[in-house]
């Protein structure tokens, strides 16, 4: 009874928070101009091409790149192969997506970088920019500015930026 109580309000809670972020990418686009568009990315073909996923909430392509680097290293690594970031990842539903992904093409890795850091400031923040509206830490590592995704959990864990790990950029 409270797994099924608890699976239903998990639910509601990635439905509710996946909701939360279209409506807010798409209040923030329809600020730019009278029409309102999809956000600015790849198309699933193009997407694909590069290796990556699509997010259906959101838009964004995600790339699981097959190196390993420290947080730093990656993030240029994103910008210069694919004039993108490393990801943010905006929902529960995306999270557990990236991991599926990672776990079904790099089985034996156990862990990979996403974008957020709290290396330029005291706040979270991610390398692209986007509003910190959702998390997933299964503990705060105090001290430590950068994050990876756990493959075996999808929860995130604080880690040393100089750490070198397998990383997901997004375009
Ligand atoms: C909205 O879009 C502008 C311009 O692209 C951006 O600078 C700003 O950070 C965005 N705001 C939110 C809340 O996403
Ligand atoms: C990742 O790289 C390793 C070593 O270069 C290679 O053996 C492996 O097949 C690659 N995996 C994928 C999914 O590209």
């Amino acid at each position: 009874m409270t797994k099924l109580l608890f699976a239903i309000v998990f639910a509601i809670g990635i439905i509710a928070s996946t909701n939360a972020v279209a409506i807010r990418f798409s209040n923030n686009l329809s600020t730019i101009g009278p029409e309102p568009t999809a956000l600015p990315t790849l198309s699933t073909a193009a997407c694909a091409d590069l290796g990556g996923i699509k997010s259906r909430s959101t838009g964004q392509c995600f790339i699981h790149v097959n190196e390993t680097k420290t947080f730093i290293q990656s993030e240029i690594y994103c910008e210069s192969t694919f004039k993108g970031h490393l990801a943010s990842v905006h929902s529960g539903f995306d999270n557990l997506y990236i991991a599926d992904f990672a776990r079904e093409i790099f089985p034996s890795i156990a862990q990979y970088y996403i974008g957020l850091t709290t290396l330029t400031n005291n706040d979270y923040a991610w390398e692209d920019g986007t509003p910190v509206d959702y998390t997933d830490f299964s503990h705060n590592n105090y001290g430590l500015d950068c994050t990876t995704v756990d493959m075996k959990t999808a929860m995130w864990v604080k880690v040393d930026c100089f750490t070198t790990a397998y990383f997901v950029c997004v375009v």
